[in-house]
């Protein structure tokens, strides 16, 4: 039976984190290093947990009670847990900011360094009971001043200040999409050397897919341009339609395929429903720096500036030519009216 080779220099996400830091920082305290590592240990953990949570009894609500009455953590608590400790434990952060918490949570002092971590430690949590897929998301910030004590409101930051971000698909394998702001660099975990190994070198979104992907049950709720654009691109050569209702999921594929991901305002919920910190503004970043585009319909979502932590925003995302006629077409109804 021939065996696969096995590369004795493949390039694992720790080696390419090194790497980023000697090439980009070489003078660095090391901090910003050690927190992508810590990242990445949660999110191995929390790999780790979805693989086997059916037969852990991990799915369901938080707060259930084992067979032997015990508390079992379900996993969106677990893996918000694991998120924060390893923030915490990384003496590189100073504020947190989760999609689970109503609050902003300061690290102890003793603790502290100068990155502030935003994160959405399990999305898609609609999808988590029937085995689809699901995943993290994740943007870091500086604290805006070194030398001040934290003061409130210093994690609302524009889009534009974010130092690096990314997300973890945990899909038929799990992956990691990263990007510091020197390109995007996808890591497929190897789990039997349990290493991230870069696959996707390089990423780029294609200037125009051939997928637009929106939840089309709110077609109703939709504005009218958001409804006329659906409309064209189910006319000449259709578009295909696909929606998994997991941001990662959805955003991952349009990364590799091309397309568009909406989550427009609907009557409903004005503002969408996707948050602005921990969904919009990473999803944002990767898609720019793998040269697509991300807008609320207006503006780039990296410019929006929040004014809470769990603000939402309508958000746009794909390759730029299929954004642009989603804009062209909020703008043409604009002026219509
Ligand atoms: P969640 O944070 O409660 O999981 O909600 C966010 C998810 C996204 O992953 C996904 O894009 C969206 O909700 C789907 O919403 P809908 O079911 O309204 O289409
Ligand atoms: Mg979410």
């Amino acid at each position: 039976m021939s065996q696969q080779p096995i590369d004795t220099n493949c390039m694992t996400l720790t080696r390419w984190i090194l790497a980023e830091q000697k090439r980009y920082a070489p003078n660095s305290s090391g901090d910003f290093t050690q927190l992508l590592s810590s990242l990445q240990t949660a999110v191995k953990a929390v790999s780790a947990a979805v693989r086997k949570a059916g037969i852990s009894n991990l799915f369901g609500i938080a707060g259930n009670t084992n067979v032997q009455g015990e508390e079992v953590k379900k996993l969106d608590v677990l893996a918000n847990e694991l998120f924060i400790n390893m923030c915490r434990s990384s003496y590189a952060t100073c504020l947190l900011v989760s999609e689970e918490n109503d609050n902003e949570i300061e690290v102890e002092t003793e603790r502290q360094g100068k990155y502030i971590v935003t994160f959405d430690p399990l999305d898609g949590s609609s999808n988590i009971d029937c085995l689809v897929s699901i995943g993290s998301i994740f943007a870091i910030f500086k604290k805006p001043s070194d030398d001040e004590p934290l003061s409130p409101g210093d994690a609302l930051q524009s889009g534009r200040q974010i130092v690096a971000a990314g997300y973890a698909l945990y899909g038929s394998a799990t992956m990691m999409v990263i990007s510091a702001g020197h390109g995007v660099n996808g890591f497929m975990l190897d789990p039997s050397i349990g290493e991230f190994v870069l696959t996707d070198p390089d990423m780029k979104v294609k200037p125009r897919g051939k997928i637009y992907s929106i939840n089309e049950g709110y077609e109703n709720k939709w504005d009218e341009a958001v409804r006329e654009y659906v409309k064209s691109k189910k006319q000449g050569k259709p578009y295909g339609s696909r929606y998994i209702g997991s941001m990662v999921a959805d955003v991952h594929r349009t990364l590799k395929y091309g397309g568009i991901f909406m989550y427009p305002a609907t009557t409903d919920a004005p503002n969408g429903k996707l948050r602005i910190l921990y969904e919009c503004m990473p999803m944002a970043f990767i898609m720019e720096q793998a040269g697509g585009m991300a807008s609320n319909g207006s503006i780039p979502v990296l410019d929006i500036v929040p004014k809470g932590l769990h603000e939402r925003s309508p958000i746009f995302l794909g390759s730029v030519e299929d954004v642009q006629d989603v804009l062209n077409m909020i703008k043409k109804h604009a002026a219509d009216k």
